[in-house]
C-alpha cells in the first residue's frame, strides 16, 4: 500500500456514548505521538497492549517505547478464528499477571479482530477498564474501533457474545495502512463505499479519483464522521445503527455460504451492496447498480453473485437481522441516502431468485 501525502492534525471527532465521551483523533503520524495523546487522557499506572502476530513486529515496540511506565502486552495470533472467549480469557490472565487494576490503561493496537476482543475485555475485566483503540486496518479504523461494539464469536455464529464499551481514545494513524496488504486494504475500501452510498455521496467522488490513497486521511475523516454521527443517535443498535448494514444482508449469506473463506467480509459486502442496488430495481426504482459495479472494479473488489440463489436466501433467514417473517434490508434508492426497509421473506424470496 502507497500512502503518500499527509493529513495536518484537527480537532478529534467526539462522540457522546452514554456512558462517557470518546475522543477520534486522526493523524498521519499519530502512532509515534500516542503515548502522550493517552497520557493527556488517562493517568494509569500501568498499561497492557493487546496486539496480534502480524501486527506485533510492525509496530508493537513503537508504541511500547513511549512510556516510561510499566507496559505489558499480549499478542494473540492473527486471524478471526482466534476471536474466541478463550483467548479473551488468556488476555485476563495476562492481566492479572502484570498487576493491572481498574485505574490501568488496556490499548487495542490491531485490526477489527483485535479491537473487537480487546474491547470486550477492557468491558468486563475487573467490570470495566479504560480502553484505547489504536486501529491498523482500514476497516478498523473506519467502522470497528468507532462505536463501542465489542465481542467474540461462538461456533454458532459470529458476534453472539459481547458488550456495548466505548473506548475513551480512538488514535487513527493512516500511515500504518502502508504494510496492509492490497487485498485487506480493499476490504476496508468496501466500508468506505458503504458510507458513501449510505450517508455521503462526496466519499465516493473522493475515492473515483486515481489518487485517492494520497487522501486517505481525508475519505477516513468523513467515514469516521457518518459513523460517530449514527452511533450518536442509536448506540445500541435498536435502529438507526441498522444502516450501516448496507451490503451486509446479502453479504453475510454469501460469506457464510463460502465457510468465511472463499471471500474476505469486504468482498461480500461488495457483493452483497450490489445485490441491494439490484433488488431496489427489482421493486421498482431507479437501477443504481452500474456507477457502484464501475467503482468497485476499480477498486479490486467482486460485484457478482455466483451462489445458488435458493441457498443465498436460507442463509440470509438464518440472520440475525429478520424480524418475525420480515427481514429488514437496508436500500438505497439514490446516493447518499439510506432506507431501512421490512421486505416480507416470501417477497424476498422471489427477489433474490431473481437477482
Ligand atoms: N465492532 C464493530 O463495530 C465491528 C464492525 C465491523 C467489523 N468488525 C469485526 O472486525 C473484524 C475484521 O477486522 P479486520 O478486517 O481489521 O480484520 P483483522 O483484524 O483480522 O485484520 C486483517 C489482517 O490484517 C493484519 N493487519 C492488521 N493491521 C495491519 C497492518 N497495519 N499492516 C499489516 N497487516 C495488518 C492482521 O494481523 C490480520 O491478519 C471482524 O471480526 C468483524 O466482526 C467489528
Amino acid at each position: 500500500m502507497d500512502i503518500k501525502g499527509a493529513i495536518p492534525p484537527r480537532e478529534p471527532l467526539t462522540l457522546q456514548g452514554a456512558a462517557g465521551i470518546s475522543e477520534i483523533y486522526i493523524e498521519t503520524g499519530l502512532l509515534g505521538r500516542a503515548g502522550k495523546a493517552m497520557l493527556d487522557v488517562f493517568s494509569p499506572s500501568r498499561v497492557h497492549i493487546v496486539t496480534d502476530s502480524t501486527v506485533a513486529p510492525l509496530y508493537l515496540e513503537t508504541l511500547a517505547q513511549q512510556f516510561t511506565l510499566p507496559v505489558s502486552s499480549t499478542v494473540i495470533p492473527a486471524g478471526e478464528e482466534h476471536k474466541r472467549l478463550s483467548t479473551v480469557e488468556g488476555i485476563y490472565h495476562d492481566l492479572l499477571a502484570a498487576g493491572m487494576t481498574r485505574k490501568d490503561l488496556i490499548i487495542a493496537l490491531g485490526g477489527g479482530v483485535v479491537g473487537d476482543i480487546t474491547g470486550f475485555a477492557a468491558a468486563t475485566f475487573l467490570r470495566g477498564v479504560s480502553l484505547c483503540q489504536i486501529p491498523t486496518t482500514l476497516l478498523a479504523q473506519v467502522d470497528s474501533s468507532v462505536g463501542g461494539k465489542t465481542g467474540v464469536d461462538l461456533d454458532e455464529g459470529k458476534n453472539l457474545v459481547g458488550a456495548f464499551y466505548q473506548p475513551r481514545l480512538v488514535l487513527i494513524d493512516p500511515e500504518v495502512l502502508k504494510t496492509l496488504p492490497d487485498t485487506t486494504f480493499a476490504d476496508g475500501m468496501a466500508e468506505v463505499v458503504k458510507y458513501g452510498y449510505i450517508a455521503n455521496p462526496a466519499i465516493l467522488e473522493m475515492v473515483s479519483q486515481p489518487d485517492y490513497k494520497a487522501h486517505i486521511g481525508d475519505v477516513i475523516y468523513e467515514c469516521v464522521k457518518i459513523k460517530r454521527d449514527v452511533v450518536a443517535i442509536d448506540e445500541h443498535d435498536t435502529g438507526l445503527r441498522m444502516i450501516l448494514n448496507f451490503g451486509h444482508t446479502v453479504g453475510h449469506a454469501v460469506e457464510k455460504l463460502g465457510n468465511y473463506t472463499e471471500l474476505t467480509h469486504g468482498q461480500a459486502v461488495a457483493i452483497g451492496m450490489v445485490a441491494a442496488m439490484r433488488l431496489s430495481a427489482l421493486r421498482g426504482d431507479a437501477d443504481l447498480s452500474a456507477p457502484l459495479i464501475t467503482l468497485l472494479q476499480q477498486l479490486g473488489l467482486p460485484t457478482e453473485l455466483t451462489h445458488d440463489r435458493e441457498a443465498i436466501f436460507h442463509a440470509l433467514l438464518s440472520d440475525k437481522k429478520k424480524f418475525g417473517s420480515t427481514v429488514n434490508f437496508i436500500l438505497v434508492r439514490e446516493p447518499g441516502r439510506a432506507e431501512i426497509t421490512p421486505i416480507e421473506a416470501e417477497t424476498l424470496h422471489e427477489y433474490i431468485l431473481k437477482l
